[in-house]
């Protein structure tokens, strides 16, 4: 039997726009307060893409940085995956607006959907490609321009998005398997609890739905919270456990950065050690599927993850999606 193929995790590169919104600068647009939006957030600022800018945009940088860092020509791309809910338009896909961008003319290009999982979702598509022996150079995407979904009078939800985009190269290896584990999971019966109404077949555009606002994010924030918590643990536990791996193997956790509050959450009720845990959700807000893979790649150019060592990102978003994945950073 021929040995099965694995996969090689090359580099990481991550992009976010320079503009910083403060919260300062939010209690002049909504009635709220740097004081709620800290102590029930831990959110200090967030990024916010540029006029000129469209999400395939900030796709862009964080891709040129990780083909860079993994010393490969664009040419030796042969699939382009996109994790995103806030694209460049509805149709084509993001992925293929980044594949112009790139001049990645060799590759297949995709979007895949599961909102703030959606990176997580992404390792799991890449490696079942990558093993089929379909696919031998990917880069997987992680990118939201949420502020162009934003409802920006409504203090709900305005409060606690950002944009940015991350990414990351694989490689089919014989003697690698990168991808250490993964776990996904989904309810569809919670799909009301967030989502942006409009735009689709269920409410196609009109002027009321415009009027209605129906085309930003909504959101049943303690809702979601609960089943957030909930989820991230059984997905965190569930990746270790496929894997034969206890906590002690995982070197840094790098959790979906949604909310302080859902992340010392996470740690309370699964005994992970704090110090383990990578937060980056004062600067960024919520970045949906850019927020693992920002946050990783900034672990790594800080010194935090050891070479050869065991990261497990865990997230969960609307849907409800949920995941988790470990992945050995040997690079
Ligand atoms: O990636 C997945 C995306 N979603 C999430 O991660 C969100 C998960 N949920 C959360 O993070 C939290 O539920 C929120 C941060 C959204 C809200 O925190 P909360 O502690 O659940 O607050 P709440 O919704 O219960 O609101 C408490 C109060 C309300 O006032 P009343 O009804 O008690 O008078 C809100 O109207 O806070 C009010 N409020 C605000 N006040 C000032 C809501 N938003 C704001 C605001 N500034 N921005």
């Amino acid at each position: 039997m021929n040995k099965k193929t694995g996969v090689k995790i090359l580099s990481t590169g991550s992009y976010v726009p320079e503009r910083v919104l403060t919260n300062f600068d939010l209690e002049k647009m909504v009635e709220t307060s740097d004081e709620w939006i800290s102590t029930r957030t831990g959110i200090k600022e967030r990024r916010i893409i540029d006029k000129s800018q469209v999400t395939s945009d900030l796709a862009y940088n964080a891709s040129v940085k990780a083909i860079e860092k993994a010393k490969i020509s664009v040419d030796d791309i042969d699939l382009i995956v996109v994790a995103t809910i806030s694209g460049d338009a509805p149709m084509p896909s993001t992925a293929c607006y980044l594949q112009k961008k790139l001049k990645a003319f060799n590759a297949t290009a995709f979007d895949i959907s599961a909102a703030c999982s959606g990176f997580i979702y992404g390792t799991s598509v890449v490696k079942g490609l990558i093993q089929s022996g379909q696919y031998k150079k990917v880069l997987l995407v992680g990118v939201e321009a949420l502020s162009r979904v934003t409802d920006w009078t409504d203090r709900n939800t305005c409060v606690l998005f950002g944009d940015g985009a991350g990414a990351m190269i694989f490689e089919a290896s014989e003697q690698d398997d990168d991808i250490v584990s993964s776990y996904l999971g989904s309810d569809g019966s919670f799909t009301e609890l967030l989502d942006i109404p409009a735009g689709g077949a269920i409410n196609p555009t009109t002027e009321e739905t415009v009027r209605q606002r129906l085309h930003f994010i909504k959101m049943q924030g303690k809702e979601v919270f609960k089943v957030a918590v909930t989820k991230m643990v059984e997905a965190a536990f569930k990746a270790q456990q496929l894997a034969g791996l206890s906590d002690n193997d995982i070197s840094l956790y790098v959790p979906h950065q949604a909310n302080l509050r859902i992340i010392d959450a996470v740690i309370k009720k699964s005994g992970i050690n704090k110090d383990k845990v990578y937060i980056n959700v004062h600067k960024y807000g919520n970045m949906s599927a850019a927020t693992t893979i920002v946050a990783l790649d900034e672990a790594i150019s800080e010194g935090k993850v050891n070479k050869n060592s065991l990261v497990e990102l865990v997230a969960f978003g609307a849907g409800l999606t949920w995941g988790a994945c470990i992945l050995r950073i040997n690079f």
